[in-house]
């Protein structure tokens, strides 16, 4: 038998050492059961528009994927949608992929990089990647929910002069945002401590408000967009920065021979051509679902905390137990955070009232049954 002989290169960073690098193994099936609705990751179920995508991928050009993506008219077009130059435009594969040349393009070892916390996962990965020293600015448990003052992070910001501040608004997993003065003051001051800063705004149009109007204003400031949640297409893995023509330029060295695919493309390309209307209306439909099953959980004296994304959480407290067994056929959430503003949380992704009713139905009987 022939001796296996180890080769493990020098690296650029000791990512072992990292701490944070463990990421989940993608090799191991790990497969959602698909008789569960799958409320767990902010995706779209809302059957209304998701009929509008089946229909859109079904019309698609099947000759198209035999060539390399051209990329260009999809520009033109997302630009003449969001209303900016092409030039303040990248594609990537999803926000994620956005997030990850933010930091390839600009992140040195040992920059300091501020995340707040809890909060989307990959920011903290990247930052490893890169040999960031990253400082965690944490959520604490306020009355109404999870709280971080605006002052709190302007004067990080000042005494630190961070590299780049990674802020999604509304925040996941908090549910929580920062109100339109308070995002532009922060922004501002990062701007004068040279700060690079990423507004995430993965769950927009959920909540309406956007910085993108200040990227004109704010040459420090870049903001990722995805069409993940409110445009149903997690799978095709679509997002796109939009930032100054000069911090865009910077992003397209570090991007992939192609951003993205060409089913994506022609998905995406038809769906803002045509189906705008349809999306905030399925938008508003799975924020009223998200807003009738927040009131029923109140109603039942649970606790629940207010959410500005496609997403809310509820404590069942002494019921907690009883009531995961009791949805355990039905549907898959998140049950478990560990952190403190959000401990005994769980957090169900936003579906329509239809879906959200048999959930609600569950709850309430085991809740008048036992208490909570
Ligand atoms: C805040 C936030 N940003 C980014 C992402 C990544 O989304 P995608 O890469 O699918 O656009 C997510 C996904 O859940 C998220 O919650």
């Amino acid at each position: 038998m022939v001796e296996r002989t180890m080769f493990i290169p020098s690296r650029r960073t000791p990512l072992s050492d990292a701490g944070h690098l463990q990421r989940a193994d993608s090799r191991v099936v790990a497969l959602r059961d698909p008789r569960l609705l799958w409320l767990d990751k902010n995706e779209n179920t809302d059957p209304i528009f998701l009929s509008i995508v089946f229909k859109v991928l079904a019309e698609i050009d099947p000759g198209s994927v035999v060539f390399y993506p051209d990329v260009a008219p999809f520009y033109h077009k997302l630009a003449e949608y969001i209303d900016v130059s092409p030039r303040a435009l990248i594609l990537a594969q999803g926000s994620d992929g956005v997030i990850g040349s933010v930091f390839r393009a600009f992140v040195e070892p040992g920059d300091v990089v501020f995340l707040t916390q809890p909060t989307y996962a990959m920011y903290q990965f990247y930052a490893d990647m890169c040999g960031a020293d990253t400082t965690v600015l944490q959520y604490m448990a306020g009355e109404s929910g999870p709280q971080l003052k605006s002052e709190t992070i302007i004067e990080m910001i000042q005494e630190r002069r961070p590299k780049l501040v990674c802020l999604p608004n509304p925040d996941s997993p908090t549910g929580t945002v920062f109100a339109p003065d308070d995002l532009r003051r922060i922004i501002r001051i990062a701007l004068e401590a040279n700060t690079l800063f990423l507004v995430d705004e993965a769950y927009y149009p959920f909540y309406s408000h956007t910085v993108v109007p200040s990227i004109v204003e704010f040459p420090n400031l870049i903001v990722a967009r995805s069409f993940s949640k409110a445009w149903g297409l997690s799978g095709v893995r679509l997002g796109y920065g939009i930032a100054s023509p000069e911090l865009i330029a910077l992003l397209h060295n570090v991007r992939p021979n192609y951003e993205t695919n060409t089913v994506a493309l022609a998905m995406a390309h038809r769906m803002i051509s045509e189906f705008e209307h349809e999306m905030r209306a399925s938008v508003k439909r799975l924020n009223q679902g998200r807003d009738g099953f927040l009131s029923a959980m109140k109603e039942l004296g649970l606790r629940t905390l207010e959410s500005h994304g496609s997403f809310c959480h509820v404590a069942f407290g002494t019921a907690s137990e009883r009531v995961h067994a009791s949805l355990a056929d039905y549907v898959l959430y998140r049950q478990d955070f560990s952190a403190p503003c959000l401990k005994g949380f769980s957090r169900f992704s936003s579906t329509t009232g239809e879906l959200f009713a048999p959930i609600i139905d569950r709850i309430r009987d085991v809740v008048r049954m036992g208490g909570a």
